[in-house]
């Protein structure tokens, strides 16, 4: 990759940008790997943005050679592009101009958003509004991108907590305690749920289902009874703990004025060990789970959905997002994926039910 603030194209082919933005997810560089391929194959020129949203406010660039430039990043985590959670939609006035001059400085004749709902969004906004050549892939180690059966870096992530809580149990049976594990998902809980049933967690707790603590108590002293000395309760950080109507989670927002997540499991074992006398310990597993290499199935789908935006790209189909439904790569409206959170379904609720807690709303 080469540095430059005003190159604009080495070849005769399309002039393509891409960006990562938004928590960076494992899979990120073998999208990239994906989309440079096919570009290559084009003849076309990829421009890397550095830094999600920030670089093409910032005019900010690399040039990627497409030769040598992506070989042997297929297995690596992270994005060699950088990415953070810049949006030009956070101050419009100044920062949509400043973008749609990238555009014009560096002769796109496409750029390719990577990201999850907030990338999304902006990109989504600057094709209805500016006009503006974007196509898109969704990423995020929450899979809460509406329209596509997963994004990349959820199943990495699943299968990162899954060992973490394998590993978990055997210091929870050594000490006779309960271990409530806080999973990442801000405000959907599929890495808690899936995580979860995959360890066989004794209890899940997820955003979707309000948590009672006295549903917690009533299953901590059911397994006390019947002889069980240690447990795993698996905790979305985005789960919402409630006691006799009184909801005991942060009531601060955030600034998409959504409740503040975390915190959940230090409230759930506190209340534990207070009221039942059974010793229970908060692990939070923070930033682990988005950390480290792709799994298998992380790098082909990255791969897969790279080649595909880079299509769409070329095909200059802009508007659209590469995705998966039903185990197949599809194009769908970025529009559409937009402005609806993809939560866990009821019927998972329902199929993996005894390992959830009854509804406090009920
Ligand atoms: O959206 C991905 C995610 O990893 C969430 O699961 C988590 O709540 C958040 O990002 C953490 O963000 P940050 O890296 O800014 O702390």
């Amino acid at each position: 990759m080469s540095d430059s603030t005003t190159e604009r194209s080495s070849g005769h082919g399309p002039v393509v940008g891409v960006l990562t933005g938004g928590g960076d997810a494992p899979g990120l560089n073998a999208a990239l790997c994906g989309l440079g391929r096919r570009l290559r194959e084009a003849g076309a020129t990829l421009l890397g943005f550095r830094d999600g949203w920030r670089g093409v406010i910032e005019n900010d660039a690399v040039m990627i050679d497409l030769d040598d430039g992506l070989r042997g990043l297929l297995a690596q985590g992270g994005t060699v592009l950088g990415s953070s959670s810049a949006n030009p939609y956070r101050d419009p006035e100044r920062d949509v101009p400043r973008v749609r001059a990238t555009f014009a400085a560096r002769g796109l004749d496409a750029l390719v958003a990577i990201g999850g709902d907030g990338t999304l969004d902006a990109a989504n906004r600057l094709v209805e509004e500016e006009k503006l050549p974007i196509v898109a892939a969704p990423k995020t180690i929450d899979n809460d991108v509406a329209e596509t059966d997963f994004t990349f870096g959820f199943w990495t992530a699943v299968e990162r907590v899954t060992s973490l809580m394998d590993d978990l149990r055997t210091t929870a049976r050594s000490h006779g305690r309960v271990l409530v594990v806080e999973c990442m998902g801000r405000h959907v809980g599929w890495i808690t749920a899936y995580a979860g049933v995959a360890a066989e967690a004794e209890t899940i707790l997820v955003p979707e289902q309000p948590v009672d603590l006295r549903a917690v108590e009533e299953r901590m002293q059911r397994l006390r009874a019947d002889g069980t000395t240690s447990a795993i309760l698996s905790i979305a950080e985005g789960a919402r703990v409630w006691r006799d109507g009184v909801c005991l989670s942060s009531m601060k927002k955030d600034r998409w004025g959504e409740y503040e997540t975390g915190g959940s499991a230090e409230l759930v074992a506190g209340h534990i060990q207070d009221s039942l006398g059974w010793e229970a310990r908060a692990v939070v597993l923070g930033h682990l789970q988005r950390a480290g290499s792709p799994c298998a199935f992380d790098r082909i789908f990255a791969l897969r959905l790279g080649a595909r935006a880079a299509r769409l790209a070329l095909e200059g189909r802009f508007g659209l997002m590469a995705a998966m439904q039903n185990g197949e790569v599809v194009d769908v409206p970025i529009a559409r994926a937009v402005g609806t959170r993809k939560v866990l379904p009821k019927r998972f609720l329902e199929r993996y039910g005894t390992f959830f807690l009854p509804d406090a709303d009920d």
